[in-house]
Protein backbone atom coordinates (compact mmCIF):
# COMPACT_ATOMS: atom_id res chain seq x y z
CA UNK A 1 0.00 0.00 0.00
CA UNK A 2 1.68 3.46 -0.72
CA UNK A 3 1.79 5.66 2.26
CA UNK A 4 1.11 9.08 2.16
CA UNK A 5 3.55 11.92 2.31
CA UNK A 6 2.70 14.52 4.89
CA UNK A 7 4.39 17.69 5.43
CA UNK A 8 3.56 19.16 8.49
CA UNK A 9 4.15 22.59 10.51
CA UNK A 10 4.05 22.38 14.45
CA UNK A 11 3.66 26.33 15.18
CA UNK A 12 3.76 25.51 19.02
CA UNK A 13 2.51 28.31 20.59
CA UNK A 14 4.09 30.81 18.29
CA UNK A 15 2.13 33.49 16.36
CA UNK A 16 -0.86 35.49 16.75
CA UNK A 17 -4.61 35.70 14.54
CA UNK A 18 -2.79 38.35 11.92
CA UNK A 19 0.43 36.99 11.68
CA UNK A 20 -0.95 32.75 10.79
CA UNK A 21 -3.05 34.39 8.12
CA UNK A 22 0.00 36.11 6.91
CA UNK A 23 2.03 32.93 6.85
CA UNK A 24 -0.98 30.63 5.48
CA UNK A 25 -1.42 33.48 2.75
CA UNK A 26 2.12 32.75 1.71
CA UNK A 27 2.10 29.31 1.55
CA UNK A 28 -0.85 28.87 -0.57
CA UNK A 29 0.65 31.94 -3.02
CA UNK A 30 4.16 30.27 -2.75
CA UNK A 31 3.71 26.55 -3.14
CA UNK A 32 1.96 24.19 -5.75
CA UNK A 33 -0.59 21.42 -5.00
CA UNK A 34 0.87 18.15 -5.47
CA UNK A 35 -1.50 15.30 -5.51
CA UNK A 36 0.37 13.04 -3.15
CA UNK A 37 1.71 15.46 -0.73
CA UNK A 38 -0.13 16.65 2.02
CA UNK A 39 1.04 20.37 3.37
CA UNK A 40 -0.87 20.05 6.97
CA UNK A 41 -0.33 23.59 9.49
CA UNK A 42 -0.64 22.78 13.38
CA UNK A 43 -1.70 25.92 15.30
CA UNK A 44 -1.93 26.70 18.45
CA UNK A 45 -5.85 25.35 19.45
CA UNK A 46 -6.91 29.03 19.94
CA UNK A 47 -6.09 29.89 16.54
CA UNK A 48 -7.89 26.61 14.93
CA UNK A 49 -11.46 28.29 13.97
CA UNK A 50 -9.52 30.69 12.20
CA UNK A 51 -7.13 28.39 10.49
CA UNK A 52 -9.91 26.60 8.86
CA UNK A 53 -11.18 29.72 7.36
CA UNK A 54 -7.36 30.68 6.27
CA UNK A 55 -7.09 27.09 3.56
CA UNK A 56 -10.37 27.54 2.43
CA UNK A 57 -10.44 27.03 -1.33
CA UNK A 58 -7.01 25.44 -0.59
CA UNK A 59 -5.55 22.21 -0.41
CA UNK A 60 -4.07 22.70 3.04
CA UNK A 61 -4.99 20.83 5.48
CA UNK A 62 -4.74 21.93 10.00
CA UNK A 63 -4.69 19.73 12.91
CA UNK A 64 -4.08 20.49 15.99
CA UNK A 65 -1.56 20.06 18.74
CA UNK A 66 -2.76 17.80 22.04
CA UNK A 67 -6.01 16.88 23.23
CA UNK A 68 -7.88 15.16 25.86
CA UNK A 69 -8.63 11.40 26.04
CA UNK A 70 -12.14 12.12 27.03
CA UNK A 71 -15.01 13.56 24.61
CA UNK A 72 -16.62 15.76 27.86
CA UNK A 73 -16.93 16.21 31.32
CA UNK A 74 -14.86 18.08 34.00
CA UNK A 75 -11.57 18.48 32.74
CA UNK A 76 -10.73 21.94 33.19
CA UNK A 77 -8.58 24.00 30.26
CA UNK A 78 -8.59 20.60 27.85
CA UNK A 79 -9.64 19.95 24.24
CA UNK A 80 -11.82 17.44 23.74
CA UNK A 81 -11.07 15.62 20.79
CA UNK A 82 -14.95 16.05 19.36
CA UNK A 83 -14.64 19.26 19.27
CA UNK A 84 -11.69 18.88 17.15
CA UNK A 85 -13.39 17.27 14.61
CA UNK A 86 -15.91 19.69 14.48
CA UNK A 87 -13.51 22.47 13.68
CA UNK A 88 -12.15 19.61 10.82
CA UNK A 89 -9.11 19.17 12.28
CA UNK A 90 -7.29 15.99 10.02
CA UNK A 91 -4.44 15.77 12.39
CA UNK A 92 -3.81 15.71 16.02
CA UNK A 93 -0.48 15.68 17.51
CA UNK A 94 0.37 13.05 20.58
CA UNK A 95 3.23 12.76 22.76
CA UNK A 96 5.66 15.63 21.64
CA UNK A 97 8.42 15.18 23.65
CA UNK A 98 7.73 18.66 24.54
CA UNK A 99 4.33 17.63 26.42
CA UNK A 100 6.16 14.39 27.48
CA UNK A 101 9.07 15.63 29.50
CA UNK A 102 7.54 19.76 30.18
CA UNK A 103 3.45 18.12 30.94
CA UNK A 104 4.96 14.98 31.90
CA UNK A 105 2.89 12.63 29.56
CA UNK A 106 3.32 8.89 30.06
CA UNK A 107 3.11 6.16 27.55
CA UNK A 108 0.10 5.55 28.92
CA UNK A 109 -1.67 8.99 28.87
CA UNK A 110 -0.40 8.85 25.27
CA UNK A 111 -1.43 5.68 24.36
CA UNK A 112 -5.32 6.91 26.25
CA UNK A 113 -5.06 10.31 23.98
CA UNK A 114 -4.32 8.69 20.81
CA UNK A 115 -7.23 5.92 21.54
CA UNK A 116 -10.06 8.71 21.80
CA UNK A 117 -8.42 10.40 18.33
CA UNK A 118 -8.65 7.45 16.36
CA UNK A 119 -12.51 6.98 17.64
CA UNK A 120 -12.63 10.06 16.47
CA UNK A 121 -11.44 9.49 12.96
CA UNK A 122 -8.90 12.35 13.63
CA UNK A 123 -5.33 10.76 12.68
CA UNK A 124 -3.00 11.47 15.08
CA UNK A 125 0.57 11.65 14.75
CA UNK A 126 2.28 9.97 17.29
CA UNK A 127 5.87 11.65 18.16
CA UNK A 128 8.42 9.44 19.84
CA UNK A 129 12.17 9.77 19.89
CA UNK A 130 15.34 9.89 22.25
CA UNK A 131 17.03 12.27 24.26
CA UNK A 132 20.78 12.81 23.69
CA UNK A 133 21.53 10.70 26.66
CA UNK A 134 19.73 7.87 25.71
CA UNK A 135 21.48 8.11 22.60
CA UNK A 136 24.70 8.06 24.18
CA UNK A 137 23.65 5.32 26.51
CA UNK A 138 22.60 3.44 23.69
CA UNK A 139 19.34 2.47 25.20
CA UNK A 140 17.57 4.81 22.25
CA UNK A 141 16.29 1.64 20.35
CA UNK A 142 14.54 0.23 23.68
CA UNK A 143 13.02 3.74 24.22
CA UNK A 144 11.38 3.89 21.07
CA UNK A 145 10.30 0.45 21.04
CA UNK A 146 8.48 0.40 23.87
CA UNK A 147 7.09 4.09 22.75
CA UNK A 148 5.84 2.65 19.70
CA UNK A 149 4.53 -1.07 21.64
CA UNK A 150 2.57 1.45 24.08
CA UNK A 151 0.39 2.68 21.30
CA UNK A 152 -0.38 -0.32 19.56
CA UNK A 153 -1.20 -1.93 22.99
CA UNK A 154 -3.81 0.91 23.70
CA UNK A 155 -5.89 0.53 20.32
CA UNK A 156 -8.07 -2.60 18.98
CA UNK A 157 -6.23 -3.82 16.10
CA UNK A 158 -9.22 -2.59 13.93
CA UNK A 159 -7.97 1.03 13.90
CA UNK A 160 -3.96 0.49 13.87
CA UNK A 161 -3.60 1.46 10.21
CA UNK A 162 -5.14 4.80 10.89
CA UNK A 163 -1.78 5.58 12.98
CA UNK A 164 0.87 8.22 11.46
CA UNK A 165 3.88 8.50 13.75
CA UNK A 166 6.76 11.35 14.01
CA UNK A 167 10.43 10.32 14.97
CA UNK A 168 11.89 13.33 16.46
CA UNK A 169 15.01 12.73 18.33
CA UNK A 170 14.61 15.34 21.04
CA UNK A 171 18.45 16.00 20.82
CA UNK A 172 17.67 17.56 17.54
CA UNK A 173 14.89 19.80 18.39
CA UNK A 174 15.22 23.34 18.27
CA UNK A 175 19.12 22.82 18.55
CA UNK A 176 19.36 23.56 14.70
CA UNK A 177 21.48 20.08 15.06
CA UNK A 178 19.68 17.66 12.76
CA UNK A 179 19.83 14.02 12.38
CA UNK A 180 21.64 13.04 9.60
CA UNK A 181 19.18 11.28 6.82
CA UNK A 182 21.36 8.30 7.57
CA UNK A 183 20.25 8.72 11.45
CA UNK A 184 16.75 8.76 11.11
CA UNK A 185 16.75 6.26 8.39
CA UNK A 186 18.13 3.61 10.93
CA UNK A 187 15.54 4.63 13.33
CA UNK A 188 12.20 4.93 10.69
CA UNK A 189 13.75 1.18 9.48
CA UNK A 190 13.64 0.30 13.26
CA UNK A 191 10.38 2.08 13.62
CA UNK A 192 9.11 0.04 10.87
CA UNK A 193 10.53 -3.51 12.10
CA UNK A 194 8.73 -2.91 15.11
CA UNK A 195 5.60 -2.47 14.03
CA UNK A 196 6.01 -5.17 11.67
CA UNK A 197 6.66 -7.46 14.65
CA UNK A 198 3.68 -6.39 16.26
CA UNK A 199 0.88 -6.39 13.18
CA UNK A 200 2.42 -7.18 10.47
CA UNK A 201 4.81 -6.86 7.24
CA UNK A 202 1.64 -5.35 5.21
CA UNK A 203 0.64 -3.13 7.49
CA UNK A 204 3.76 -1.43 8.69
CA UNK A 205 4.18 -0.49 5.41
CA UNK A 206 1.07 1.35 5.08
CA UNK A 207 1.99 3.79 7.87
CA UNK A 208 3.69 6.67 7.38
CA UNK A 209 6.39 7.61 9.49
CA UNK A 210 7.70 11.65 10.14
CA UNK A 211 11.04 13.40 10.80
CA UNK A 212 11.16 15.77 12.82
CA UNK A 213 14.03 18.05 14.47
CA UNK A 214 15.73 20.67 13.15
CA UNK A 215 13.96 20.06 9.23
CA UNK A 216 14.67 23.15 7.18
CA UNK A 217 15.32 24.11 3.47
CA UNK A 218 18.88 23.10 3.37
CA UNK A 219 18.31 19.57 4.34
CA UNK A 220 15.08 19.12 3.70
CA UNK A 221 15.20 16.96 0.07
CA UNK A 222 18.06 15.06 1.63
CA UNK A 223 15.65 13.60 4.03
CA UNK A 224 12.80 13.33 1.62
CA UNK A 225 14.87 11.30 -0.70
CA UNK A 226 15.21 8.03 2.38
CA UNK A 227 12.58 5.69 1.29
CA UNK A 228 12.19 5.28 5.29
CA UNK A 229 10.88 9.17 5.48
CA UNK A 230 7.19 9.50 4.60
CA UNK A 231 7.52 13.22 5.52
CA UNK A 232 8.68 15.84 7.75
CA UNK A 233 7.23 17.31 11.13
CA UNK A 234 8.75 21.06 11.19
CA UNK A 235 8.77 23.33 13.89
CA UNK A 236 10.93 26.35 13.96
CA UNK A 237 11.08 26.47 9.85
CA UNK A 238 7.23 26.01 9.36
CA UNK A 239 6.63 30.05 11.57
CA UNK A 240 8.99 31.22 8.70
CA UNK A 241 6.65 31.62 5.18
CA UNK A 242 9.53 31.28 2.52
CA UNK A 243 11.46 28.38 4.85
CA UNK A 244 8.44 26.50 5.30
CA UNK A 245 7.52 26.93 1.32
CA UNK A 246 10.85 25.83 0.40
CA UNK A 247 10.84 22.98 2.40
CA UNK A 248 7.41 22.25 0.47
CA UNK A 249 9.24 22.97 -2.79
CA UNK A 250 11.78 20.29 -1.93
CA UNK A 251 9.48 17.13 -2.59
CA UNK A 252 8.94 15.63 -5.74
P1 LIG B 1 12.26 22.15 15.22
O1 LIG B 1 12.00 21.94 13.73
O2 LIG B 1 12.16 23.60 15.62
O3 LIG B 1 13.53 21.48 15.64
O4 LIG B 1 11.07 21.41 16.00
C1 LIG B 1 10.74 20.11 15.68
C2 LIG B 1 9.49 19.75 16.35
O5 LIG B 1 9.44 19.64 17.57
C3 LIG B 1 8.29 19.55 15.52
O6 LIG B 1 7.26 18.96 16.24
Amino acid sequence: MARRTIIAGNWKMNLLPESGEALVDSLISGTENKADLEVVIIPPTALIPLAREWVVDSTIMYGAQNCWHELSGAFTGETSPEVLKALGCSYCLVGHSERREIFGESNELVGLKTHALVQMRITPIVCVGESLAEREAGTHFDKIKTQVESVFQALDQTTWLRLVFAYEPVWAIGTGKTATPDQADEIHRFIRKTISEIAGPALAEGISILYGGSAKPSNAAELLGKESIDGLLVGGASLKAEDFSNIILAYN
